[in-house]
Parts: C-alpha cells; structure tokens; sequence
C-alpha cells in the first residue's frame, strides 16, 4: 500500500525583490535575466526563518486534508537552508503544530529534495509504519546566496511548500532516482562553522574571502544547465518506461522551477506539450527543494490539477542528484 495526498499547501515570504531591484547594485538588467532564466522576482525572507515558512506551508496543508495534527505519524522535511543543526526542522514543525506523535528527521537532497522526502515518505507508508505522514520542502536560500554574483544570485529564492500523504489502497507511486558526486563541484556550498580558525575539522585559517566564496552557493551554471537538460527528459523517460506507460497517460509535468529554458528544453526533448509543464519561477525563481510543492499547491488550489490526474515530478540539482516520481492525484 502506498500514500495519497490528500492536502498540500505553501508559504512564501511577503518581500518580493524584482530584477529591476536586482540591476539597482549588480551589473544586469530584467531583460537578459527573463531571457536566460524566465525569472521577473523571487521571495527573500526578512525576519522569517525557513522553519516558520516549513511551519506555516504545513499547517496549510493540514488544514486542506481536514485532519489534526496528532494524526500524523512523521514529519519529513527536505532543506539544505536551515537556521538549525539540531533541533532539525522537522521537529521545529511538529512543535509548532502540536503533532506529538510523529517522527521526525530532515534529510538533504538539494533541489531534488522534495522527491527524496515524498518517497521516503512512501517507503514508510508501504512498509505499514507510517498511516499518515507529512512532507515539507523549506528553503532560505537567500541567506546563502552570493548577492554580488551575478551569475547566480538572480535565480534563488525563499519559500516552503507541504503534502500530507495517507495509506490508501487506491495509491500508485513509482519512481527513478540518481546520482552523481563525481560532479558535485558543479554547486557548492560549506558550512561556515567549518571553516573557522579553531574548528576541529579545520587544517588551515581560511582567508576571510576564501571563506565567504565558500560558504555561499557556488555555481558552474553551463555544467548545471548541460547536466539538467540532459539528465531530466531521460529520466522521466525511464520512469515511463519502467511503468510501461505513454507519455500522453501524463495530464502533468512538475519540473523543480530553476530555469525555464531547461523546463521548456526537457518538455522539447520528450515531445510532450509545453502546456503540460506549468511553471512558477517568474514569480518565485529557483526555491531548491520547496519549489515542486509550491507549484503543486498552486495547481491545486487553482482547480488545475484534479483527482484521478497523473502526475510526474522531476526534480534535479546539487550533488549532483536527479529523479523523477509518479503520483496519482
Ligand atoms: N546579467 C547580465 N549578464 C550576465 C549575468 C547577469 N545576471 N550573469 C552572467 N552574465 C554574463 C556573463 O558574465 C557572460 O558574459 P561574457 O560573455 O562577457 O563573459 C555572459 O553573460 C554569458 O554567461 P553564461 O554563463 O554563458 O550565461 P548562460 O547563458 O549560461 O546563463 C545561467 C547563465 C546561470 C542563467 C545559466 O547557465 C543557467 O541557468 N544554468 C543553470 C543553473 C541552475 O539552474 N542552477 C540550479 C540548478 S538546481
């Protein structure tokens, strides 16, 4: 038996920071940054912290599957932004809906998080562990991004987005899932902790602008863009394949929202209509791990994606790590 969603929801912070805002103290404009990316803003959280956001995207969700929050068995949250080693986000959500009885651990598979969590997620379910489960994306990017690179600080943003799932006889998942650290120099980004003079695991002093280069999201933007463009389409491809399914069975594509160039590239690529791609990222820019629920909670609450449609979500980036799953709406 495997888990439905029966509620989703999402957060994102209220400050917008548009491209223009952005060309004010970088050397760019809104034109090239639309034309590469398909980003026009992003959320920046100021004051928030992403474990409000993770918070309030899940008690949204809570609230549209109609259920209470001690019905939930665990909580899995994805992130790779959060303000706290321990206690993880995760558990800063359980305390903050009041759900004493689930379990709780965060895990970390950047921009292809959300996939991990959500599959996690069934694994528990099929294992008969978990009845009721909630997973969260949650990401503060804006607080490790380097807002004098230009190259990359104009594609993130801030924002969390939840699904409740709940064992149902009636659910389908399937799903592929890859990696490669080979080529995990392609997106960087260290603690800062680790990198002080004094810090056990530290050989040498680490030059003040050694350190911020370090600690701040670092990007080989072509590697990423050639890795994504490939890798995405033959995933979904695989998927399909496994599933011995048609492409045309597939009302909708979820790509995670990092660029729409490689969202309409994937959609070229596989054939399909780029109809069936819907994207967010003019709005809200690349939100990492929060952005397939995001949009997916966009779409539901639109009335755009309805019970009984099939859904893939693709997600893709940091690591580097791919994947794509199968719901059943
Ligand atoms: N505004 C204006 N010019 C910019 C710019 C900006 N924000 N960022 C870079 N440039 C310049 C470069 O300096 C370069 O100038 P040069 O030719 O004088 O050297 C020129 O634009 C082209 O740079 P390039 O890096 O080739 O651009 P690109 O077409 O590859 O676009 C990205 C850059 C980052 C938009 C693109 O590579 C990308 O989206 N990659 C995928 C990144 C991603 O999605 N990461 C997250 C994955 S989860």
């Amino acid at each position: 038996m495997f888990g439905k969603i029966i509620g989703t929801g999402s957060c994102v912070p209220e400050h917008r920071v548009s491209n223009q805002e952005l060309s004010g103290f970088l050397e760019t404009n809104d034109a090239w940054i639309r034309e590469r990316t398909g980003i026009g803003s992003r959320r920046v959280v100021d004051g928030e912290r992403p474990e409000d956001l993770a918070l309030a995207a899940a008690k949204n969700a809570l609230s549209a599957a109609r259920i209470s929050a001690e019905e939930l068995d665990m909580i899995v949250v994805s992130t790779l932004s959060s303000n706290h080693m321990l206690p993880s986000v995760s558990c800063l959500v359980q305390r903050g809906l009041g759900a004493k009885r689930a379990m709780c651990f965060d895990l970390n598979a950047a921009c292809t998080g959300f996939l991990a969590a959500y599959n996690t997620m069934q694994a528990y379910i099929n294992l008969g562990i978990v009845k009721t489960g909630l997973v969260v994306g949650a990401e503060g990017l804006s607080r490790i991004t380097d807002w004098s690179d230009r190259s990359s600080c104009i594609l993130f943003g801030d924002g969390a987005g939840a699904a409740v799932l709940r064992s149902d006889p009636e659910a389908e998942f399937a799903t592929v899932m890859h990696a490669d650290g080979e080529k995990g120099d392609a997106l960087t980004c260290e603690f800062a902790y680790a990198l002080e003079e004094g810090y056990p695991g530290t050989v040498l002093p680490v030059a003040p602008e050694e350190k911020k280069r370090r600690t701040l999201i670092r990007m080989n933007g072509q590697e990423v863009f050639r890795f994504a463009i490939r890798q995405v389409p033959a995933c979904i491809q695989e998927l399909l394949a496994q599933e011995n399914r048609e492409l045309d069975s597939v009302d909708w594509f979820l790509l995670h929202q990092a660029n729409a160039r490689i969202i309409e590239g994937a959609a070229k690529r596989l054939g399909a209509p780029i109809e069936k791609f819907p994207m967010n990222l003019a709005e809200y820019g690349n939100t990492s791990s929060a952005s397939i629920p995001i949009l997916l909670d966009e779409l539901v609450r639109d009335g755009k994606i309805r019970r009984g449609q099939r859904l893939i979500l693709a997600g893709f980036g940091g690591g580097l790590t791919w994947g794509a799953t199968k719901v059943t709406f």
